[in-house]
């Protein structure tokens, strides 16, 4: 398999499961060392476990702690990764959390957390690896750009999602962040993208497909008629990160069998 991003250093913030650790697999397997980003102590041995998976397949990486939402861990991260791998060519930024609840019992605090988590996070880090990239500038042996930035974001990022106000708040706003900062960085050769996934198969969503009877009502939003993978985000984000999506900046893509055609018009209106 050709290594699109072989030399390439990828920091992927929350990758201890889920999308993450898909998408630290799958930037691996093309030839990036992976910076395996995982949030808190109890998140350490499944952050190992990934690792160990990927140095089973020949690919190489570290484990990381650090809170994306504060900003000193992520000042520290950043300078202790560019210490120890010289730089940083690739942030996935997808660190994110739910804290649902009907709105009018939302707590400030639920809703502080989703915020500062999903989109304070990817603030913050790409803010880090901007400076990075602009400091370091284009290698051409490893990409013609200075550097790329994929957000994870959600279909919920255009579907409003009653009893989730914080989280549908959240990736809202990290498409026009996402758009604001590749509108003013394009000029540098940076790309900054997003991934919007629909219902991918993870911890987080458990409570849609945990049964057959929830996977059955979580397919009539899914015209694919299939609850996607891990590996279904992996593979657009080595794509989005390699130099065959050279010419794309400042586009959100849909991966989610369909979720945001409207499923409900098919049969109605
Ligand atoms: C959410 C999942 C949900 C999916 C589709 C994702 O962003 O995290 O919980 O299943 O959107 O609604």
């Amino acid at each position: 398999m050709e290594k699109k991003l072989a030399g390439q250093i990828a920091i992927i913030t929350g990758a201890s499961s889920g999308i993450g650790a898909g998408v630290a697999k799958s930037l691996s397997i093309s030839g990036a060392t992976v910076v395996i980003n995982h949030p808190v102590e109890a998140t350490k041995a499944a952050a190992e476990m990934v690792l160990a998976e990927i140095k089973n397949t020949g690919g190489e990486g570290i484990t990381y702690q650090c809170d994306v939402s504060k900003e000193d861990e992520v000042m520290k991260m950043f300078a202790d990764v560019i210490t120890q791998f010289g730089t940083v060519d690739i942030l996935i930024n997808n660190a994110g959390l739910q804290r649902d609840s009907p709105f009018t019992e939302m707590t400030l605090e639920q809703w502080d957390l989703v915020i500062s988590v999903n989109l304070t996070g990817q603030f913050l880090c790409a803010r880090e690896a901007i400076k990075e990239f602009l400091r370091r500038g284009i290698v051409p042996e490893k990409s013609k750009a200075a550097g790329k930035i994929i957000c994870m974001s959600s279909v919920h990022e255009v579907i409003p999602w009653s009893g989730h106000a914080n989280y549908a708040a959240s990736k809202g706003g990290i498409m026009l962040l996402m758009k604001s900062i590749a509108q003013e960085f394009a000029p540098k050769k940076i790309r900054v993208n997003s991934i919007c996934p629909g219902a991918i198969q993870t911890p987080i969503n458990k409570a849609a497909w945990g049964t057959p009877e929830a996977l059955q009502s979580l397919l009539t939003l899914i015209p694919y008629q299939r609850i996607g993978q891990p590996e279904d985000i992996g593979k657009a984000a080595v794509w989005l990160a390699s130099d065959d999506s050279d010419y794309i900046t400042g586009t959100s893509i849909f991966i989610d069998g369909g979720m945001t055609l409207y499923p409900g018009f098919s049969t109605n209106g």
